[in-house]
């Protein structure tokens, strides 16, 4: 996935770092001040977990249960773009069940060996967790089958002849599975996670109420209208939400009073580019190869992808999903299209005569 740059004020960072800046989970583990931020925001436990109210009250029902019984949980899949509280939910699961949380990632159990030395290490009840799961290694997740049904891992002995099968058995454990997209796992992984947890994005009105929280947690002070504004801003997104309140803070310190209102957080978001669709240059950028360079589409995402200079994954998981909910793009079996709201927004004429018409982006941050 893409690098993230360091977070600064320079108001000359490309278009491409700053999307990325702003939604990359890349660099968990090197404890960068980026990283530390994040954590030190994380929610500990379901009540601090805000919105998403359905999976919650559920998932209070199954830990309940589980719990009374002295079972683990049953095996959880959580899809959803980066940035909407996988991780979080994972590790909140783990503290509510009151067991370990083993963390791994897909690509790095690289073969059966490896994935029966974290199986066997699992205590009673124990949570493992594996990010980017649909990037497992076929050899290796096939040996998972039989570790989330019977808790035992088939291991195989000898050679030619000689070869046999001893089963190993491990703790019963509950396997949580993070994903950016459930379309990617094979059917028999997914028949076998018994809740597959879908995160959407969340409404404005959440995403204040994670920005208030967080602005407690940091020490400023927001007006409620300032919440509001920045939540429009941060494409329904808690990661982008957290890393926006803490740009906003730079520019309230240096700019302001350090109290956060409306106004700071609308300079901010001129500064930033980000737009009143919460959008930034990248995601316009996006929308305006489709309708100026292929008059509106389809446009298949190889293509797209090249003409951003981006990885066709990073367009699929961090680019087009908030403009697919949104509504300003539509996805057909030719590719992408752009929908009437993508030309209003940019003010360009809709199915018109699409020459190069483009309005100044000043336009875009009026309110
Ligand atoms: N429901 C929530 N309530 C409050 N804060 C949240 C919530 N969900 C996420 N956050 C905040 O957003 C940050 C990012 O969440 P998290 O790392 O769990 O996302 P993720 O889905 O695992 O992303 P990725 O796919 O990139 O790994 C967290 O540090 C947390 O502070
Ligand atoms: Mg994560």
């Amino acid at each position: 996935m893409a690098k993230r740059k360091e977070p600064s004020l320079d108001p000359t960072p490309t278009p491409a770092a700053r999307s990325r800046e702003l939604n990359s989970a890349v660099d968990v583990e090197n404890g960068s001040d980026e990283v530390r931020f994040e954590r030190s925001l994380r929610p500990k436990s379901l009540d601090d977990y805000i919105g998403q109210t359905k999976h919650k009250d559920n998932l209070r029902v199954f830990v309940e249960a589980s719990r009374r019984r002295g079972e683990p949980l049953d095996h959880v899949l959580l899809s959803g773009p980066p940035g909407l509280g996988k991780t979080t939910l994972a590790q909140i699961l783990a503290h509510e069940m009151g067991v370990e949380l083993h963390m791994t990632n897909g690509p790095v159990v690289e073969h059966k060996g490896a994935l029966a030395g974290l199986l066997t290490k699992l205590g009673k009840n124990d949570i493992l967790f594996i990010d980017e799961i649909h990037r497992l290694n076929p050899v290796v997740e096939e040996s998972l089958y039989p570790a989330m049904e019977d808790f035992r891992i088939d291991v195989m002995t000898g050679d030619g002849a000689f070869a046999s099968s001893i089963q190993i058995p491990v703790q019963p454990f509950t396997l949580i599975g993070a994903t950016t997209r459930t379309g990617m796992l094979t059917a028999p992984l997914h028949s076998r996670f018994g809740q597959i947890i879908r995160l959407d994005f969340y409404s404005v009105e959440d995403l204040a109420r994670i920005v208030e929280r967080s602005a407690h947690l940091l020490g400023v002070e927001i007006a409620k209208n300032a919440a509001l504004a920045l939540a429009a801003r941060a494409r329904g997104t808690p990661r982008i939400a957290n890393r926006l309140l803490r740009r906003v803070r730079d520019f309230a310190e240096v700019l302001g009073s350090g109290k956060i209102d409306e106004a700071i957080v609308l300079e901010s978001g001129e500064r930033l580019d980000i737009d009143r669709a919460g959008f930034d240059e990248m995601d316009r950028r996006l929308l305006r190869i489709i309708i100026v360079d292929y008059e509106g589409g389809p446009v298949g995402v190889e293509t797209l992808a090249a003409a951003l200079g981006e990885p066709r994954d990073t367009v699929e998981d961090v680019y087009e999903p908030y403009l697919l909910q949104q509504g300003y793009l539509g996805r057909t079996t030719r590719g992408r299209v752009a929908t009437r709201k993508a030309y209003e927004h940019l003010g360009l004429p809709f199915a018109g005569a699409l020459l190069a018409t483009i309005t100044t982006q000043s336009d875009l941050f009026d309110e």
